[in-house]
């Protein structure tokens, strides 16, 4: 499902588009949940200014971010119902409809975005894509948040142990529970969008996200301990309705693939660039205090952390574990 680079050809749209109405255009509501300066938030108004460009304004992608129009949990069914025609939810938040997605979730399955990249875009990341068109969707693309790290209220967490009771925020996922179970740490599902309320509330002690996400909804401003563990991988995957989709006509079609095959190859740069500014950020800041996990501490937690993998391999079987990149040759 994710599509390969190809030379863009363009094809001629009316030039008179603004006198066009809304129902001789094409429409795409794009609605997504966090900030405007993440690279989500980013690479969804670049792909909407490029789709503009490029097809004279005939095709408009209506950006509304921040859980503006749909908040986290809504938005995939006003995307059932077509309310709007495309979201990009992340990827935990998709293990619900098909729980064989949660691979991504496990700790420490990949090391690098690349690899990430790769096994997405695999055999076996295609056919794991395509399980989401049973549910009328259609996967267009990958962008990267990045890797998850830690933030709490209570102590630093350094060795695995440190996590022991802690009350953790997770995203929807059966995958991330276990994960916090490993290390008898509690989990609470909560919104994207109510994180920074329950956490101002200590209804959680902590959570775990991108460094873009854990900036751009303060949420360190709340919290006194970061740990750089890069345990997991977020992502998103770029929705489409189905039907939706397949009603366009094809040069649309063409358009819409290969603006957003350069855009995703752009936000992956734009993704690696904004963690590392917002690490320094938060280094010069000095508001938090950072603990970078060492390579042994790491090698500790990725061995507690095996029993998620067990949970994984005895409800949806190991075919998409045996093919993730690290378990490659
Ligand atoms: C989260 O819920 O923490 C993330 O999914 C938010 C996002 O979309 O990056």
């Amino acid at each position: 499902a994710i599509i390969v680079l190809i030379s863009y050809q363009p094809k001629e749209y009316p030039t008179d588009y603004e006198q066009l109405s809304t129902d001789e255009r094409i429409v795409i509501r794009f609605s997504h949940v966090v900030g405007e300066n993440t690279p989500k938030g980013m690479a969804a108004r670049k792909f909407a200014e490029l789709v503009k460009e490029r097809s004279n304004g005939y095709i408009e992608v209506q950006v509304f971010s921040n859980g503006t129009l749909y908040k986290d949990g809504e938005e995939m069914n006003a995307l059932s119902r077509g309310d709007i025609q495309m979201i990009a939810p992340a990827i935990s938040k998709l293990t619900e409809l098909v729980p064989e997605i949660s691979v991504l979730d496990l700790p420490y399955a990949f090391y690098t975005l690349d690899e990430v990249h790769e096994f997405v875009q695999s055999d076996a990341g295609n056919k794991l894509t395509d399980k989401l068109k049973n549910h009328n969707l259609l996967v267009v693309g990958l962008w990267d948040s990045g890797f998850k790290q830690i933030s709490n209220s209570i102590r630093p967490i350094e060795h695995y142990s440190d996590l022991s009771g802690l009350r953790m925020r997770i995203m929807p996922s059966n995958i991330l529970e276990e994960q916090y179970a490993a290390v008898n740490a509690q989990t609470k599902r909560i919104d994207f969008n109510t994180v920074f309320n329950q956490l101002q509330k200590r209804n959680v002690d902590g959570q775990e996200n991108t460094l873009t996400n854990i900036t751009s909804k303060n949420l360190f401003s709340l919290q006194n301990y970061l740990t750089i563990s890069n345990h997991g991988y977020l992502g998103y995957f770029l929705l489409f309705n189905l039907d939706f989709w397949n009603s366009l006509p094809e040069d649309v079609q063409q358009l819409l693939t290969e603006t957003l095959a350069e855009v995703q190859e752009w936000e992956w740069e734009l993704t690696k660039q904004l963690n590392e500014e917002k690490l320094q950020d938060i280094e010069n800041c000095q508001c938090i205090q950072i603990h970078y996990l060492s390579d042994e501490d790491q090698k500790e937690w990725e061995e507690k952390f095996e029993p998620v993998y067990d949970y994984y391999k005895n409800h949806y079987g190991d075919e998409f574990i045996k093919a993730l990149p690290k378990n490659q040759q």
